[in-house]
């Protein structure tokens, strides 16, 4: 049986006053999960299009062809998140909307979605937090070899300037990218996700040419728009060693070299470690003057963060030969994620401590739980509410302790396609019925708006 959260959890209480009161409180989601119309007004392929149309790829055989129609119905997505409360929105751009083929002519209707969309967030007080590379590269740059290849990271940085160079007299908060790690090891290593390879040095090479086209792209969004406030969203993870065995506690810091100080330490001015250098033994294609690209001084860094990783040695397996074990008895998430909050809280303290950040955003963090609407109407999600305020609660203790977080975004607003795993998980803090499209905002929707209310409000603790 799987093991539920604990539901004394409502008891845990938030420490508010350790926040900021500028805090943003804010909610995420990405283009190719939420916005549909694929085709839509100039809209070329992604990479996500293709995989999600190649049978087998997805549970369900799911696409983002519709999703939740927020292409069509971002307005009243807006009211949800004045009904919520908010204050920031975390949106991807859809780079096959705004250039055709990735480094074609501009899309004047992709652009104007943006436009318009940026509009009536400012209108309704919302900060748009802007990522430009949520995982959909245009196809027609995988076809042309994505990004294994150095042009990929070139055309990024195009692309980058275009919509900062539109965008940027409004929007101040820019992320590069999403995840690298996932594009590159899940994408590229794993297969997992698009575009679907089982390639280490594929995986390599796009990792150093993703961790480029984010120094390249800094860059121009500095030049088009000089108020800009950059930073790149990296999805860390706790590693813990499955056993106290010496070749288990070595599996771990490899895992955590691969999966945590690859994307942080070549940003942060300190090169590609060097033993997952040799462990991968893949050449990289570097360049002079690359690693000053790549630590481009950044304002701030943003961290999704989901779950911890107990880790034994795998000697046969692929790089870096470290598998994640699956321990009995702890409470899960509906995604089999182990539920663990002091993982935030000691990476807000890591980035703090030992990358000097001076700036931090938990860009992401949520959990999926098999949702329905209930015959009242209402969708009861007390194990998602009980995440959310323990995840919170570790965030304030963080800050509390010196962590400088300036804001939260929980994934999701809406329940969305979730890549691999289709429409059947469910992150939303509001329900979506995919047959009708309704809307409908869950308990745990109601409860961040009190928690939001109560920090606005001055008070001290929510519960
Ligand atoms: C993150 C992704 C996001 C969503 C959540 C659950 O890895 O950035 O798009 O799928 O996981």
């Amino acid at each position: 049986m799987t093991a539920r959260p604990d539901p004394e959890g409502t008891s845990v209480t938030i420490d508010l006053a350790a926040l900021p009161h500028d805090f943003l409180w804010g909610s995420a989601t990405s283009a190719y999960q939420i916005e549909g119309a694929v085709a839509g007004d100039g809209r070329s392929p992604s990479i996500w299009d293709t995989f999600s149309h190649t049978p087998g790829k997805i549970d369900g055989d799911d696409h983002g062809d519709t999703a939740c129609d927020h292409y069509h119905r971002w307005r009243e997505d807006i009211g949800l998140m004045r009904q919520l409360g908010l204050n920031a929105y975390r949106l991807s751009i859809a780079w096959p909307r705004v250039l055709s083929h990735g480094d074609g002519p501009v899309n004047p209707k992709g652009l104007a979605f943006y436009d318009e969309l940026i509009d009536g967030l400012l209108e309704a007080g919302i900060t748009p937090s802007v990522t430009l590379y949520h995982w959909d590269l245009p196809q027609a740059l995988q076809d042309r070899g994505g990004w294994p290849e150095r042009d990929t990271a070139e055309h990024f940085a195009d692309y980058a300037a275009v919509v900062a160079d539109r965008l940027g007299d409004r929007v101040t908060h820019w992320t590069t990218l999403n995840e690298p790690s996932c594009s590159a090891w899940i994408g590229h290593l794993e297969g997992k996700m698009a575009p679907g390879l089982t390639d280490l040095t594929a995986a390599v090479r796009a990792s150093y040419h993703l961790l480029l086209g984010h120094g390249l792209a800094t860059r121009a969004i500095r030049a088009a728009a000089p108020g800009a406030r950059i930073g790149i969203v990296n999805n860390l993870s706790t590693v813990f060693p499955a056993t106290d065995r010496p070749e288990d506690v070595a599996a771990a810091h490899r895992h955590d070299g691969h999966v945590n100080r690859w994307w942080l330490d070549p940003v942060h001015g300190r090169g590609f470690p060097a033993d997952m250098r040799e462990i991968y033994g893949v050449e990289l294609p570097e360049r002079d003057g690359d690693a000053e690209t790549i630590a481009a001084p950044l304002d701030w860094l943003g961290l999704n963060y989901y779950f911890p990783a107990h880790i034994a040695d795998d000697p046969t397996g692929p790089a870096p030969h470290a598998r994640s074990v699956r321990r009995p008895d702890v409470p899960r998430t509906g995604m089999d994620w182990e539920i663990d909050p002091s993982g935030i809280e000691t990476l807000l303290l890591r980035l703090t401590d030992e990358y000097r950040a001076r700036k931090l955003y938990v860009t992401e963090n949520g959990s999926a739980f098999p949702d329905t609407v209930g015959p009242d109407g209402t969708v009861e999600d007390p194990e998602r509410q009980d995440y959310l305020v323990r995840h919170l609660a570790a965030c304030a203790s963080a800050t509390r302790q010196g962590a400088p977080l300036a804001g939260y975004f929980a994934w999701s607003l809406l329940d969305n396609f979730e890549w691999a795993y289709g429409y059947d998980k469910r992150f939303g803090l509001v329900h979506v019925d995919y047959a009708t499209q309704q809307r409908t905002v869950k308990g745990s929707g109601h409860r961040y708006a009190g928690i939001v209310r109560a920090h606005r409000a001055g008070e001290r603790k929510a519960a």
